[in-house]
């Protein structure tokens, strides 16, 4: 509403082209906003009250179709580009490998069930999983396709949320975890995205944290395959190499590489440390740290770009640090694997 009156802020494109991906991956369409508009206004009138006047609902009504229009026609261009149809977005596809990458983290291989051909995407996308759960409700989820492009399956690599306290295990990772096996058949949107690797010959770094691993290894394989001499510098967060997901593939791909050096940051749990198998053996092309990641102890080359994808803790302090490093924020981009909370907040410099 602050953007549509004038006032001063970041642009609202990329906040339009974020929503818009994340929409057409789940297959919204203008039919549905009629829908959410009425009861986005109603539930605003619950909660104001007498101070939803009649001259407040409209200028909200208002405020919302200018909102909606726009990004209607933006997922019109994103549906167009990706190949899919609001009213029909899933297509199954069938499970060919299931493969363990540590104790909390499964990958899945997909093909398509019948004649539609692999979708093409670009390193850092994902897609949409609906499953239907045991209760009989229907809920979708995005996973980052965790393989470059050009490999004839698409591959997802998922973390079993667990219950914490209060709080009860992840739905969607569970059943995913549990209950799907090679020879299932899943539904799935066409990849979707607005995180993709910047074609060009420009450094990349790649920085990462527990699960936030998987577009950065699409985004790795793709410059391996196509681009050797690009440099690459990687950096990792996580508990320990045990449950560093993808660990030797990240590094596989890196020697692929002429430039590569990976960067880790491994914080055991003072149990794992004391009996010693956090530790694991430093690979040719790592820097192993210890603790919580310090951007100061990266090698930025220069005119880097970098890519972030982590718990928004994470990804806020590194994003500072290279700020601070003098990383202009356009060369920084992330993903959040959720709502973004960011989006429209100023960069911090
Ligand atoms: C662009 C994008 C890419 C992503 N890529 C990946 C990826 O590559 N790999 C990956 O593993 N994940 C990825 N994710 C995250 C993924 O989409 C899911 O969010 C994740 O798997 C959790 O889904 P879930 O259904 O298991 O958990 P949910 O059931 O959605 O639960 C999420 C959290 O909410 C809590 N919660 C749920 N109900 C309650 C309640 N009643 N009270 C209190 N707390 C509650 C749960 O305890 C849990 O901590 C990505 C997300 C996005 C947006
Ligand atoms: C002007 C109207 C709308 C606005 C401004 C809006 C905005 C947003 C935003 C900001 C997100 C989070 C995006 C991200 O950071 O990844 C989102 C997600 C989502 N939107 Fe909308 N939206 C609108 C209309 C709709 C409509 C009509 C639907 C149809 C049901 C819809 C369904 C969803 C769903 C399912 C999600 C994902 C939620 C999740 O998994 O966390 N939205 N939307």
């Amino acid at each position: 509403a602050g953007h549509l009156l004038g006032e001063p802020g970041p642009p609202v494109d990329p906040i339009l082209r974020r929503i818009a991906h994340r929409h057409a991956s789940l297959g919204v369409g203008p039919g549905q906003y009629p829908v959410v508009g009425a009861h986005l206004l109603a539930a605003m009138g619950e909660v104001l009250g007498d101070a939803m006047t009649p001259a407040v609902h409209d200028a909200w009504d208002e405020a919302y179709w200018l909102f909606a229009t726009a990004l209607i026609a933006e997922e019109a261009r994103v549906y167009q580009r990706i190949g899919a149809d609001p009213g029909h977005p899933w297509r199954p596809w069938r499970v060919t490998a299931r493969t363990v990458a540590t104790p909390e983290v499964v990958s899945f291989d997909l093909v398509p069930v019948g004649p539609d051909p692999l979708p093409g995407y670009l390193a850092g996308q994902y897609v949409t999983v609906a499953v239907d759960l045991p209760g009989g409700d229907r809920q979708a989820r995005q996973y980052s396709l965790s393989r470059a492009p050009g490999t004839g399956s698409l591959r997802i690599t998922v973390r079993r949320v667990p219950a914490v306290g209060d709080a009860p295990a992840g739905a969607v990772s569970s059943h995913l975890h549990e209950r799907v096996n090679v020879g299932d058949v899943l539904d799935i949107s066409p990849p979707a995205g607005d995180v993709t690797l910047a074609p060009g010959t420009t450094p990349l770094l790649l920085v990462s944290a527990g699960i936030g691993v998987t577009p950065m290894i699409a985004m790795l394989g793709h410059i391996a395959r196509l681009r050797p001499e690009r440099t690459v510098v990687a950096a990792h967060a996580d508990r320990c190499p045990q449950q560093h997901a993808l660990r030797s593939e990240l590094l596989d791909l890196g020697a692929l590489l002429r430039d590569f050096r990976l960067h880790t940051w491994y914080d055991p749990a003072p149990e794992a440390a004391a009996t010693g198998i956090a530790a694991g053996e430093v690979a040719a092309r790592e820097t192993r740290h210890h603790g919580l990641i310090d951007v100061d102890a990266l090698p930025l080359p220069d005119g880097a770009r970098a890519y972030l994808c982590g718990p928004l803790p994470f990804m806020r302090d590194v994003r500072a640090g290279l700020l601070a490093r003098g990383i202009p924020p356009e060369h920084i981009r992330y993903e959040v694997f959720g709502p973004d909370p960011w989006a429209g907040i100023p960069p911090a410099r």
